[in-house]
Order: structure tokens, then sequence, then C-alpha cells
């Protein structure tokens, strides 16, 4: 029988101080950080995204409009059922109510997604699903870039599954 030892690859930390050892698992941490965000998805406490409540400056028609939001984070109109999110130089105006059984979504600020307080769908600051009940990402509303302002259409809602370019393009790139 043939004795099987560690190659010396199989323990990189053998032999280390407690001192290496701590840096060796802050770094395979900080690795795992950068793996996560580099897909859109922030690990529990780590740059969570703000939220605040807010209304409509204007109202016109089927048209809200709010400033734009000066940093990442989730704003929440609930007198028109409106969550308006920046993430980087993109912002997106999503329907409060979950595409499942609209049921109002929450921000869920500590690991910087959308819950579902009903079924647990999750959701990333972009509406993407996740996981849950829910069979489609959040629903997107038509917005537009006004001088300073994001107008949205609360009479224009796009499904992804059944309107996919609207919802695709329902996003305003600021400049
Ligand atoms: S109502 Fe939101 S997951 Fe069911």
């Amino acid at each position: 029988m043939t004795d099987i030892k560690p190659s010396a690859s199989s323990d990189d930390c053998a032999g280390c101080t407690l001192h290496n050892r701590r840096d060796f698992l802050l770094d395979a941490l900080r690795a795992g950080a950068a793996a996560l965000a580099a897909i859109g998805m922030a690990p529990a406490g780590a740059d969570a995204l703000p939220l605040r409540w807010i209304s409509a400056i204007a109202a016109k028609g089927g048209e809200r409009t709010y400033p734009i939001p000066a940093a990442d984070g989730v704003q929440i109109d609930k007198d028109n059922e409106v969550i308006l999110a920046r993430a980087g130089k993109s912002v997106y105006a999503f329907a409060l109510a979950c595409p499942h059984q609209n049921t109002a979504l929450k921000w869920d600020a500590g690991n910087n997604r959308f819950q579902c307080p009903k079924h647990k769908s999750k959701y990333r600051p972009d509406g993407t699903f996740i996981e849950g009940r829910a069979t489609r990402s959040m629903d997107r509303y038509a917005v537009r870039l006004v001088d300073t302002s994001v107008a949205v259409d609360v009479d224009k809602l796009y499904q992804e599954d059944t309107d996919l370019a609207q919802w695709q393009h329902a996003v305003v790139t600021l400049p």
C-alpha cells in the first residue's frame, strides 16, 4: 500500500507564523469579496447601498419626475409605488410590487439586493431575478432623462418575460 503524503503545494501555509496565516486568510477574504463585486453582488455589510424615501417633484399625465440620484442607492416613492435605483451610471425605475404576487418589495441593504417579504424572492439592484418563487425579474417602468431629472412613465410598465426588448432598454444612462 502506498502512503499518500500531501504535496508541498497542498498546504501553502505549512510552517507559517500566526501573522502570516492571518494575512493569508485576509487575502483569501479580499479575493472572495472582489469576485462577488465583479458579478454585481457585494457581500453582507460591504459598501451597502443606502435606502431613501422620496416623493415626485412633478407629476404630469402618467409621468412622475425625480431628481437624478446623486449617488448609488435605492429610493422609494411609496405614494406612486415607484422604486428608483442608481448603480453607477445606470438609473432604473421599478414597480414596488413583487412580480410574483404583488407584495411590496423591500431593500435589503446588508446584502445589496431587493427581497420580497412574502416568499423571499431576491433581485439584484438592476432588478434581475436571483432566486425565489417569482418567474421573472422586477418590472421596469419606461424612463427618460429630462435635464437634471429622471421622468418615469407609470403608464408604461415592462415585464421581462413578455416585453424583453423594452425591459432591457428601460434604463437611463447618465453622461
Ligand atoms: S409575492 Fe414576492 S415572491 Fe411571492
